[in-house]
């Protein structure tokens, strides 16, 4: 018997991933660009064990769905492919977000899986390894593996290699992403699902994937010479185009709500009187207003007053995955 856990940490991405090139390999159309966030950590504990005839998934103190244990027995399967073993695993995994964050966790939660198992079979992987492994199963969870600053290329078919790469640590910039929850529960179209649509037939899908690389470019230099007007430019016509990609789709794949339009507008008001703050998107109605340290606290203020927010979260930088040894009983 033998164990490992595992603490991983949720990211944003300032240039989105939205299309598939290689739906088996799960390879990102698109280069995408990212923030590992502190404060909205998943951890996850893998023990593998002799006598269990089949891998045991408990998410959040609950079994997990048919769905969600093929994905993580999938990930299961690989690692226990290189480390030549048979032997089936329990897997507890905790969200540690805290209520009413509104934001998937398949990202930080693929990375602790991926960083636990391999952990728990004494795999010495790099993190590049961790990240490719953590891509097949989420994309996103790919940057997750690494802390600060992380971008993500697109991938060439069969390029079954691809991970991220961290390009700047925590400490490289002290912004902050003020997660505004605008709705309850969880988001209705998952992120695989609405990608592959906008795909199939969202008349912007070409424009997108042609000007991504671009955009991806401008949000990665701009993080580097610590530029927040560039930024602000940049990240935002990332997720307004990859946004107007999903709602040409048919059927439209509208992701926000009044309370979501009513955020979006608050912030451009703010940076009309001259605060620096741009907003930024996912496949949710949530809004993550990205600003430097000193006025954060200031703007989370001004956004939690807007009718409709259910609570505005301030989280920093965070580090990448982290992972210990546990005796198994
Ligand atoms: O990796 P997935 O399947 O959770 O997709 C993530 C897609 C977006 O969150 C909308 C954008 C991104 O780059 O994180």
């Amino acid at each position: 018997m033998s164990g490992a856990r595992a603490t991983a940490r949720a990211n944003i991405a300032l240039a989105k991933y939205w299309g598939k090139s290689d739906e088996a390999l799960n390879l990102p159309a698109v280069p995408s660009v990212s923030i590992t966030l502190d404060g909205l950590v998943t951890e996850t504990e893998v023990a593998f064990e002799e006598g269990l005839d089949a891998d045991r998934v408990s998410l959040d103190g609950e079994l997990a769905g048919a769905k969600e244990s093929a994905r993580v027995v999938k990930v299961l399967d690989q690692l226990r492919q290189r480390a030549d073993t048979g032997l089936r695993a329990r897997v507890t995994s905790h969200n540690r977000f805290p209520t009413a964050a509104g934001l998937a966790s398949s990202a930080s939660g693929f990375a602790a899986l991926v960083a636990a198992a391999a952990g728990a079979l004494n795999l010495t992987l790099t993190f590049q390894e961790m990240s490719a492994l953590a891509r097949a199963a989420s994309a996103s969870a790919a940057r997750s593996i690494f802390g600060g600053y992380v971008e993500l290329a697109a991938g060439a078919l069969g390029d079954a290699q691809l991970g991220a790469v961290q390009f700047a640590d925590p400490d490289h910039w002290d912004l902050r992403v003020i997660v505004v929850t605008t709705a309850a529960g969880r988001k209705t179209v998952g992120s695989r699902a609405a990608m592959n649509r906008s795909r199939d037939n969202a008349v912007f899908y070409r424009a997108w994937v042609d000007e991504s690389v671009e955009l991806a470019n401008r949000v990665r230099r701009a993080i580097l010479e610590r530029d927040f007007d560039a930024l602000t430019m940049a990240s935002e016509q990332s997720f307004l185009a990859m946004h107007a990609t999903a709602m040409t789709s048919v059927p439209p794949l509208l992701y926000w709500n009044p309370v979501s339009v009513r955020v979006l507008h608050r912030v451009w008001e703010l940076r009309e009187r001259g605060v620096p703050v741009f907003s930024t998107m996912d496949a949710g109605p949530h809004v993550k207003a990205v600003c430097p340290s000193h006025v954060a606290a200031r703007i989370a203020e001004e956004l939690s007053r807007v009718e409709g927010v259910l609570a505005t979260r301030i989280c920093p930088p965070g580090r990448g995955v982290e992972v210990t040894k546990v005796r198994s009983t």
